[in-house]
């Protein structure tokens, strides 16, 4: 659709004299209109024009209008299709509106039963262009570059915009050491890789690189590559990690569990920007900026003696941290949003819609695997869930003794919190009211106003 009033239409019927007339009719009525007496002629229009609305006979000879449906439905989603059907055809009508029509036509019609239908159409066309305009407001950063990192970053709350703005800062040196803390599952990765595809270094290698995961033999091979003959199995010159990503990025995931001799090495190719490949004498200029993440305190591993403090001051010339989520409940809505049409579409469930009840459930949950977890819950829910519509019962949340610190989530938290105390008091002090009272600091008609409130019946009534 070019602007909210235009829409371009397409007619394809092989009566001439009706495409004609329509083609005009439609002209006069101010749309951008395209008429056709043939499929591969209105494949071709389609092709070449932002059609919004393909005006369909499914009677067309030699071939099956159903068919044409279906195909057009594939090549074009966002193109909406009114068929026309002959009168007692009722069975074309049915089948076509489960194949994804919109509304139908009966010939012969009236210039007003047309006009009907594409005012239905625009306004339809209008919500749906506004929807995707609501998602993608959602997400923080471009569509193109959504396509190259193949990864989403959803989020709207103030901590989150931080963060990705911190990480287009860090696009923008492209020598700077970035280091970017955060628990597991918050998203680390993805912002190191938003960082790498938005800076100069993009069109060579993102290199991630998880050094607690290599075997203590290979670790130097794989970091500073080898000569072919240097060691059994080298049977060919080899790159390491520091060539491979010349002028790119090299991701070091985990890096609070790197080797102490590792550390050693890494500070010096860091500083030197040339490494020397295993078995060799030669030493190799290579440029490359780390991105090193870490979901551990790692000043505390500075103290303990377990990672160094000279390579850590080189690594976090700029520092990301990167909150928890149970610290943005906001961001959770748009990203439930986000996996259920994520997997809707992967296991072809079109149609899914979330009840309220289920973001109210989980911005009260403390996500201890912060979204890595959430994607994993709306995935199963999915699964599992037989109907279109996720409830609160497909999110079955762990217990948890780790206390929200989300908005919503303080309050009822206070109310649960405030909820144990009552009883712990009744309890110990055999519901004796006037002894709970007197242990909670309160008058006894508080406490009684407390549990009305409540709703606590436990324990005698009397004391
Ligand atoms: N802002 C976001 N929007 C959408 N998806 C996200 C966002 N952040 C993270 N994800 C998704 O959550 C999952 C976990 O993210 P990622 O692997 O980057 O986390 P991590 O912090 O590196 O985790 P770990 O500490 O376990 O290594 C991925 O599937 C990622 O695509
Ligand atoms: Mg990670």
């Amino acid at each position: 659709m070019t602007s909210q009033e235009k829409i371009e239409i397409l007619i394809l019927d092989d009566e001439k004299q009706f495409t004609e007339e329509l083609h005009e009719f439609l002209q006069k009525s101010g749309f951008e209109s395209f008429e056709t007496n043939t499929y591969p002629d209105a494949r071709k229009v389609l092709d070449n024009h932002a059609i919004d609305l393909l005006i369909l006979d499914v009677r067309l000879p030699g071939i099956n209008g159903l068919d044409i449906l279906k195909e057009v439905k594939i090549l074009h989603p966002a193109l909406e299709v009114v068929i026309i059907s002959a009168h007692g055809d009722m069975d074309t009508v049915i089948k076509a509106m489960r194949l994804g029509a919109f509304d139908y036509l009966r010939k012969p019609f009236r210039h007003i039963d047309i006009q009907i239908v594409i005012e239905r159409t625009k306004k339809y066309l209008h919500l749906q262009r506004k929807l995707r305009q609501v998602e993608e407001r959602n997400s923080l950063i471009s569509k193109t570059l959504e396509e190259k990192i193949d990864r989403h970053f959803i989020g709207v709350s103030q901590k989150i915009r931080k963060v990705f703005d911190a990480a287009i800062t860090a696009a923008q040196y492209p020598d700077a050491n970035v280091l970017i803390t955060g628990e597991s599952g918050t998203g680390k990765e993805n912002i190191a890789r938003i960082i790498h595809y938005s800076s100069g270094r993009k069109d060579h290698m993102f290199c991630a690189v998880n050094s607690s995961a290599i075997t203590d033999s290979l670790l130097e091979s794989e970091f500073f590559g080898h000569k072919k003959g240097s060691f059994t199995g080298a049977v060919a010159d080899k790159m390491g990690f520091f060539e491979v990503c010349n002028q790119g990025t090299l991701f070091l995931d985990e890096i609070a569990d790197m080797p102490l001799n590792l550390q050693a090495k890494i500070l010096r190719a860091t500083e030197e920007k040339v490494i020397t490949r295993v078995g060799d004498t030669m030493p190799v200029k290579t440029d490359f900026r780390i991105v090193s993440s870490t979901n551990h305190d790692i000043e505390k591993r500075v103290e303990e003696h377990k990672f160094r403090l000279d390579l850590l001051h080189r690594l976090n010339t700029l520092h990301i941290h990167i909150p928890p989520l149970r610290e943005r409940a906001e961001d959770i809505k748009p990203l439930v949003i986000h996996f259920t049409d994520f997997f809707g579409r992967k296991f072809n469930r079109p149609g899914l819609s979330v009840d309220k009840e289920v973001y109210k459930a989980l911005e009260k949950y403390p996500f201890p695997g912060n979204i890595r977890e959430l994607k994993n819950m709306v995935e199963r829910a999915i699964i599992l869930c037989k109907s279109d519509i996720l409830t609160a019962n497909d999110f079955p949340l762990k217990s948890h003794d780790h206390h929200p610190h989300g908005h919503g989530a303080h309050s009822t938290n206070l109310k649960i919190q405030e909820i144990e105390l009552i009883r712990k008091a009744l309890v110990s002090k055999h519901f004796n009211q006037k002894a709970a009272a007197e242990v909670l600091g309160i008058t006894r008609d508080a406490l009684i106003r407390k549990m009305k409130k409540y709703n606590l019946t436990i324990g005698k009534s009397e004391n």
